[in-house]
């Protein structure tokens, strides 16, 4: 059957995650993988998870496999209204925060608006940008706040001299995937102004928001205005990702088109799932286990980043995240992160090219020196403390043979 003259246009902007394709070529227990974003296995609490959902099933019998409301069990929203302040008018519950941001670029956007995000950006929301053949522009951070507000000023301006559309600036404020890095109370006000005055929305993604491991927690963007910031939150990092439940919270208009969206989705997320969930979480079990995971992930980013000091050749910088689960390394501008790949896994350890998150890169305009070839994503949750220790010997040692 030729299915090629089937396909939407849509599909034609899909393309695959090449982190994805890594998982499907090798077995990640048996390798040293610094690629993953997956937490540890040793943050499940399969006990307690075990105890409350018998005791889910008592408490709600059938209706614990029943379909459910469309915005999420009441029990849940009440729950994270509890935990987060926020009205439960203004929650709706996802089946994961990846389906969060795909239903709030297919409610926003049309073929050729433009979405803005920092360059860096996570992969998942680029793919499914891409896949709603949005124009994706990424900026750059700068360190400096007044260069800061100019390259987004810049930006802006340059898109709308070409006469489009900027729907959303999608933002990961806290522990950025894939930097690692925070963005300060003042470069988050710099850009709400700048939606306010150009009048688009942000897209706050916050699955590590909860993974401080130092420093002080900032304000989100949603608290600095909860009407123009759609914010995006997951149980993936903080329970386990196999639950595939997240959620958001947004201004009531934004989040009924939402709704409206997700009924030809998947009708309601995992009701079975989301009354764990709330047991979990108003038990207070889920603060319990979530103060264990942050100790063994500051642990885990604390021997990373001295074994990096210890061993990495002097040529290499890399971010120093205050949590989430990914630092990022740059290597000298010459350096092909992409091409060294095969040769790290030749010899069993694996990372993700930071050109994999690279708005240029991954839009296909080649930009020499700026498409982020010379950096990689470096995961510290995933393996054990000693894997770790291993694994930075063995890559610092291929390194320093190639640079
Ligand atoms: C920034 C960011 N947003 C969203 C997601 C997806 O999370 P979820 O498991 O809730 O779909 C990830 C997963 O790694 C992520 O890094």
């Amino acid at each position: 059957m030729p299915y090629t003259d089937l396909f939407s246009a849509d599909t034609g902007s899909f393309f695959r995650s090449p982190v994805r394709d890594i998982f499907k070529k090798v077995d990640l227990n048996s390798i040293y993988s610094f690629a993953g974003g997956y937490p540890s296995a040793e943050t499940f609490p399969l006990d307690t998870f075990r105890e409350i959902m018998s005791g889910v099933i008592e408490k709600y019998r059938g209706q614990a496999f029943q379909y459910g409301a469309t915005q999420g069990v009441t029990e849940l929203r009440k729950a994270l209204s509890d935990r987060y302040g926020v009205p439960v008018e203004r929650i709706q519950i996802t089946s994961s925060s990846q389906q969060g941001i795909d239903v709030c670029t297919r409610v926003m956007v049309d073929p050729g608006d433009v979405i803005l995000t920092s360059n860096p950006s996570y992969l998942g929301a680029l793919q499914s940008f891409s896949s709603y053949r949005a124009d994706i522009r990424g900026v750059s951070h700068e360190e400096d706040p007044v260069r800061f507000l100019r390259a987004y000023t810049d930006m802006i301006e340059k898109v709308l001299a070409e006469g489009k559309k900027i729907k959303f600036l999608y933002m990961i404020p806290d522990f950025q995937n894939p930097s690692g890095e925070t963005l300060s109370l003042e470069e988050r006000k710099i850009l709400i102004r700048l939606a306010q005055e150009y009048g688009f929305v942000i897209v706050e993604d916050s699955p590590y928001r909860e993974l401080r491991y130092s420093g002080e927690q900032i304000p989100t963007m949603y608290s600095l205005d909860p009407d123009r910031v759609l914010h995006l939150g997951s149980f993936s990092k903080i329970m386990a990702p196999g639950f595939r439940l997240g959620w958001i919270f947004a201004h009531p208009d934004l989040l009924d088109k939402i709704y409206v969206c997700k009924q030809s989705l998947d009708l309601c997320p995992p009701v079975f799932d989301q009354y764990v969930a709330a047991e979990f979480l108003s038990s207070g079990l889920l603060d319990r286990n979530l103060g264990k995971s942050i100790c063994l992930y500051k642990e885990k980013r604390d021997l990373m980043l001295s074994m990096l000091e210890e061993h990495m050749p002097s040529s290499v910088r890399w971010t120093r995240p205050e949590g989430g689960l990914f630092l990022f390394l740059t290597l000298p501008e010459t350096f092909d992160s992409v091409k060294f790949y095969d040769t790290a896994l030749g010899n069993g350890v694996a990372y993700v090219a930071g050109a994999f998150f690279n708005t240029e890169w991954i839009s296909g305009r080649r930009c020499p020196g700026k498409d982020g070839l010379n950096t990689m994503r470096m995961n510290f949750s995933f393996m054990s403390k000693e894997r770790i220790r291993e694994g930075i010997i063995l890559l610092s040692g291929l390194l320093k043979e190639s640079l």
